[in-house]
């Protein structure tokens, strides 16, 4: 394999052309590795989706999924009709932040112990599946508006792992099975009001999403007319989208033949763009070949760039000196792939990392007992805050430390 094949050179999202106010963050008086979550960027983006989706009337959730931190969806909560959660604690953390705002739920593994917590807290949910449904519909009918997910069976994700729709999806009703009970036995699904389908990944084609709607007008149509919802999930990077017109046809054709509202619910389109990470160099290695930079924050804190491999965005990178760039940690694979610089990097330099906003934070992990990054919100100002800062005590307290405070 040549070095042109690896996924270090295969960049996630096309790099953001206004890189200035990222690459300030190298200058800042920051503890690193920080992750700083931008304001300014959080309303921008929020309101290109709002714009794109204003002519349809259609309603706009955050799925926290994507990045829970409390301060941040704080921001979030008034740009935004409600949010998507995924668990009791998301949905406790989302009803107490988007007070009397939209929280809708779903989950695979739905547990009885949090059922009627999930649904005191949800305003809708969707049942993954149809026994999930019958296991918990007398708790769920009056407490919630229960719906039920669909799995489309309409890929659009090359990648079986990040494709909802894949062979041995778990992901919802499939969409033959959801039909045929709607012939055969539809007492079943007496009770439910909407439908979830969520069928993309960072898509920048809403022609899929328009194919999608109209594969389920074809498919299930007697349903869709009884319901008062469908939610179209996340998946569409709407800033990134050339096209907004296929989006409002779908959600025209939703609302206008069947009233239902609609509802959509990005995660990393609303803040990919808003969260960096500031690393530090902490050593420089001569390697066979090319020189290693090794930084201050392990791949674990950004996993997505491992598990979906992909070339992270290092801001205001271009010139003659050329670096594989080395997380912090003992795996192997540590590694942030290729880049270069304009000047040779030192120990001591400052190395931005862009784009990170989404998954990172939320998937981020104490592995070798590093600590998580300590993380500041920048103000549209330029200023920034220091949010939270990590501590022995929190990773004690995650390792079932016994004198740990909380
Ligand atoms: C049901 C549902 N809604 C919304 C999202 C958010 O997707 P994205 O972050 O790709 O926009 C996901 C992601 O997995 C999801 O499963």
């Amino acid at each position: 394999m040549n070095e042109s094949e690896q996924w270090w050179n295969t960049p996630a999202h096309q790099p953001d052309p206004d890189r200035a106010r990222v690459a300030e963050l190298s200058t800042m008086d920051l503890e690193t590795p920080a992750f700083v979550y931008d304001e300014k960027v959080i309303a921008e983006d929020v309101a290109t989706a709002r714009d794109a989706l204003a002519p349809t009337g259609a309603k706009l959730l955050f799925a926290v999924k994507a990045f829970s931190f409390e301060d941040g969806l704080a921001v979030m909560a008034p740009l935004v009709d409600g949010f998507h959660t995924s668990s009791l604690f998301e949905a406790r953390l989302a009803r107490h932040v988007i007070g009397d705002g939209i929280v809708h739920t779903t989950t695979p593994g739905l547990r009885p112990s949090d059922a009627g917590d999930i649904f005191e807290l949800s305003d809708r949910i969707s049942f993954n599946s149809v026994s999930q449904w019958q296991r918990f519909a007398d708790a769920a009918v009056g407490r919630t508006s229960p719906g039920l997910r669909v799995n489309p069976r309409l890929s659009f994700v090359a990648d079986e792992r990040l494709d909802p729709c894949a062979r041995n999806s778990k992901l919802g009703v499939p969409i033959d099975q959801l039909a045929a009970r709607v012939r055969t036995s539809p007492q079943v699904l007496e009770g439910i009001e909407g439908l979830l389908v969520h069928s993309n990944c960072e898509s920048i084609e809403f022609d899929d999403l328009l194919r999608l709607v109209e594969h389920l007008v074809d498919q299930l149509d007697p349903m869709l007319r009884r319901l008062k919802w469908v939610n179209l999930g996340g998946g569409y990077l709407f800033r990134d989208a050339r096209d907004h017109t296929p989006l409002r046809k779908a959600v025209s054709l939703l609302r206008d033949t069947y009233g239902v509202e609609v509802l959509v619910e990005p995660g990393t389109s609303l803040i990919y763009r808003a969260g960096s990470l500031v690393t530090t160099v902490v050593d420089l290695i001569e390697g066979p070949g090319r020189d290693i930079a090794v930084l201050d924050v392990p791949i674990t804190h950004v996993p997505e760039v491992l598990e979906f491999p992909f070339l992270p965005d290092v801001a205001a990178t271009d010139g003659a000196n050329r670096y594989l760039l080395a997380g912090a940690s003992c795996l192997v694979s540590d590694q942030f792939g290729l880049h270069s610089f304009p000047e040779p990097l030192r120990v001591g330099s400052r190395v931005v990392i862009s784009d990170v906003g989404a998954y990172s934070l939320v998937e981020a992990s104490w592995f070798n007992g590093i600590s998580l990054p300590t993380v500041y919100s920048r103000a549209p100002d330029g200023s920034v805050t220091l949010r939270r800062r990590y501590r022995y005590d929190d990773f004690l307290t995650i390792n079932g430390g016994s004198h740990a405070r909380h």
